[in-house]
Formats: C-alpha cells, sequence, structure tokens
C-alpha cells in the first residue's frame, strides 16, 4: 500500500495530459531516456514475458529511415520532434520467459503456437506502450501517440532479418515539457475531444446497473 498521488501528479498524467503535435526545441537527453526505461520495464505484463520493444529515434539518420514510412499527416510533426520511440514486440519474447519467469515452463506454453505468440506479444507491448505514455509524463515529457504510419514499411527498414516487429498501436513522440508545473497549451492543442466513454461503456461494473444516457460525458 501506497500513499496516494496528490491532485497535481494526477493532472501531469491524466486529466491535463493532452496529446500533442508541436514541440519544444529542447533536446531530450539519453539520460531522462534511460531512466524512463528503467520504470516503463517495471510494468507488469502476461507471465512478465515483457514482448515491448523500444526504438529511440533522434539522429537525422534515424528520421531518414522513419520519414518514408509516416503517414502524410504524421510527418512533418513527426520530423521535428526531438525523439521518436517505435514501439515494436519481439516474437521469440518466450524465449526469454526460464530467465523472466522461472517459476513454470512458460516457454513450452508458446511452443508452436504462433497466433498466441502473436496475440500475447501485442496485447502486452500495447501495455507497455501505454506505461511509456504515463512514465513520459511523470517525467516531464509531453507525448503524441499515433498509429498513423505504414507497419509493414516500418519492419522494412527497422527490423528486416530480426525477430522484432511494429506494435501497429501507436509510435509515441516526446517532447520536453516546458519548466512550468501545469504547461501553458500550445497553440496546435484542439479543445479535448468530448465525449469520453464513461463508466458503463467501457466498464462492466459488477453488480452495478447501467445508468440511463449517463454512459458519455
Ligand atoms: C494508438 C493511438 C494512435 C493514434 N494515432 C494518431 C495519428 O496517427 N495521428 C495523430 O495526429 N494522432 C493520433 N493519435 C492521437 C489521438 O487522436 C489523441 O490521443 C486523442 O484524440 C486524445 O487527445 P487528448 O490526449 O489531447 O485528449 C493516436 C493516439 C493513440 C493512443
Amino acid at each position: 500500500m501506497h500513499t496516494p498521488i496528490d491532485s497535481n501528479a494526477l493532472a501531469t498524467l491524466f486529466s491535463e495530459a493532452r496529446t500533442h503535435s508541436a514541440w519544444l526545441d529542447k533536446a531530450v537527453p539519453d539520460a531522462l531516456l534511460e531512466q524512463l526505461y528503467e520504470h516503463v520495464r517495471l510494468g507488469p505484463t502476461a507471465v512478465n514475458s515483457c514482448p515491448g520493444r523500444f526504438v529511440f529515434v533522434r539522429s537525422a539518420e534515424g528520421k531518414q529511415k522513419l520519414a518514408p514510412c509516416l503517414s502524410k499527416g504524421n510527418l512533418d510533426k513527426t520530423l521535428a520532434a526531438p525523439v521518436t520511440v517505435i514501439i515494436a514486440y519481439d516474437e521469440d519474447f518466450p524465449e526469454t520467459l526460464p530467465e523472466l519467469f522461472p517459476f513454470a515452463d512458460a516457454r513450452s506454453w508458446y511452443a508452436g503456437q504462433p497466433a498466441l505468440i502473436t496475440e500475447n506479444a501485442l496485447r502486452n507491448s500495447s501495455l507497455q506502450a501505454g506505461y511509456l505514455i504515463l512514465a513520459a509524463r511523470a517525467f516531464g515529457l509531453d507525448c503524441g501517440p499515433m498509429s498513423g504510419f505504414d507497419g509493414k514499411a516500418l519492419d522494412e527498414a527497422f527490423f528486416a532479418g530480426t525477430s522484432w516487429k511494429s506494435n501497429p498501436a501507436d509510435q509515441p513522440r516526446l517532447r520536453r515539457r516546458q519548466q512550468a508545473a501545469r504547461p501553458p497549451a500550445t497553440p496546435a492543442l484542439r479543445p479535448r475531444l468530448r465525449p469520453r466513454l464513461m463508466e458503463n461503456r467501457p466498464c462492466n461494473w459488477l453488480n452495478a446497473k447501467p445508468p440511463v444516457n449517463s454512459a458519455l460525458q
């Protein structure tokens, strides 16, 4: 049991956190990215499989490789971001299970089951992408997740000949947040999209009576 985080921290992580498309002209240091991953890696995954793989694209060369994989609408803002993280998963993750989950022969559960491997890898690397977004926010970075890219082209450019595949869900772009605890909204931000799904639509509350017309707010 831990002390609940305060309202400022909740605002940083959720209520005031937004999806961004414009970036400050500030570098994101390697040490910060390392610290970020130190926390992301602790997020839970099924059988501690940790199938997510993270490629931090920052150099001009990396961006050049990335550019042809991006949809038109995502091109300029992604290239302008100080860091883009490609979220991938490793189809060979069962090989790591003897080390990561030594309590059972978990590797054998996946043997000869490519569909199960892909399902587990996709689900858990997507979770890890979510952990990364929240960790980035916690470390003072803003994110702009996106799935507008050509996964096949990305895999060919970055992962040819390996067991890694891009997760089609999202590739967060990171930027350094302004120093103010609550950053001013950038001009590129539209008002937050509403409705968000509420209560009974995304959550099946056990024993709860669905409130009429309260699903959207
Ligand atoms: C998996 C995923 C894929 C997304 N794909 C794109 C995208 O390709 N391009 C884009 O501009 N925004 C993309 N977004 C951003 C969403 O539209 C945005 O997070 C949503 O409208 C909520 O905005 P808010 O965080 O400012 O409230 C994506 C977000 C997620 C989580």
